[in-house]
């Protein structure tokens, strides 16, 4: 019997094509082409599954192009490139990659946090030009991490694995705001309280976001927000571009309205707003969170579990729309 087919939509490591060949007639993308959409189209014709980072819009149109489609796996704990609806109606199923990368970009949005409270990068920046010429008593101040009040917007997993750092590591009072509670003994745990989204503004040194993106947290941060927060807070976003208004940011970091900024996504990457480029006290990284190579090699061989769990076995391990395996 023949095997199925799948695409693999960008560059990876070089076993995880290894692992998908032993399965599947394996096309991949090792140049890392940018491939526009009727590319993909093209070459998802015949394909059974496509193995997606992140970054590959899966939409009506596509399905509707490419009828052979029964599986999209996403490296990427975040699946805001998927249309679900569109997905289930045709019965295609798609898959992320919780859980293996949540300690790893808990780290990163804590050591965020701390390059932009501490005014690291842009000290660094100083430092490199050849600008140090004398140690002076206000040079660079930040705020303080320790002891300080710590908000955070969307305690899933990776917002709870903040919560803990800050409270446990840096005796951080922990605040947060969530589509809904979590319960007592996980609240114990990550030694944090809910409030409401106004009072977490108001009251947060450091607010950090970690919210899917969906239609309805567009914009979750936008002018209206940063004028509530205190003169200075640091505001970090490791969660999706567009859950900041990065216009306005750039805008009231300039006017200093808010400390820092720390950002790892931002709204139409790799494009980044020409004006967050022109302040300092924003620290800027191109998507990382997750990039150690343990965990982003956890995050591929998940996708290739969900596609040979689906394909071959017929049992994905995380999917995003089970509706499509009650339909089966
Ligand atoms: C995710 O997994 O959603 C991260 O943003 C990496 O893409």
């Amino acid at each position: 019997m023949s095997k199925p087919k799948v695409l693999v939509a960008r560059a990876i490591f070089p076993e995880t094509i290894e692992r998908l060949a032993q399965h599947f007639e394996v096309e991949s993308n090792q140049a890392d082409e940018a491939w526009s959409k009727a590319g993909l189209i093209e070459r998802l014709q015949g394909k059974a599954g496509v193995f997606t980072t992140g970054s590959e819009r899966i939409d009506a149109e596509l399905l509707d192009a490419c009828p052979d489609l029964k599986i999209c796996a996403n490296m990427a704990v975040g699946y805001n490139n998927f249309d679900t609806d569109a997905m289930t109606a045709r019965g295609v199923l798609g898959t992320n990659a919780p859980d293996v990368l949540t300690e790893t970009t808990a780290d990163f949005g804590f050591a965020l946090l701390m390059a932009t409270a501490r005014r690291i990068a842009e000290s660094e920046h100083f430092l490199r030009a050849g600008r140090w010429q004398k140690w002076a008593y206000d040079m660079f101040s930040g705020s303080d991490i320790h002891g300080s009040t710590l908000g955070i917007i969307g305690m899933g997993r990776i917002g709870q694995g903040i919560a803990r750092r800050g409270a446990h590591g840096f005796g951080m009072k922990v605040i947060y705001h969530n589509r809904s509670r979590l319960d007592a003994a996980l609240e114990a745990e990550c030694k944090a309280s809910y409030v409401g989204k106004e009072e977490l503004l108001k009251t947060a040194d450091h607010v950090v976001l970690v919210v899917p993106y969906t239609p309805a947290s567009h914009h979750t941060i936008g002018a209206a927000e940063i004028a509530l927060m205190k003169p200075t807070a640091t505001l970090i976003n490791i969660a999706r571009g567009g859950i900041v208004d990065d216009a306005a940011l750039a805008l009231a970091l300039k006017e200093r309205r808010i400390a820092a900024a720390g950002l790892d996504v931002f709204e139409g990457e790799p494009k980044v707003h020409p004006d967050l480029l022109t302040v300092p006290n924003v620290v800027l990284t191109p998507h990382i969170a997750s990039a150690t190579v343990p965990t982003r090699k956890a995050m591929a061989d998940l996708a290739v579990d969900n596609l040979v769990g689906y394909l071959v076995k017929g049992q994905p391990l995380t999917p995003v729309n089970p509706a499509v395996l009650a339909k089966n």
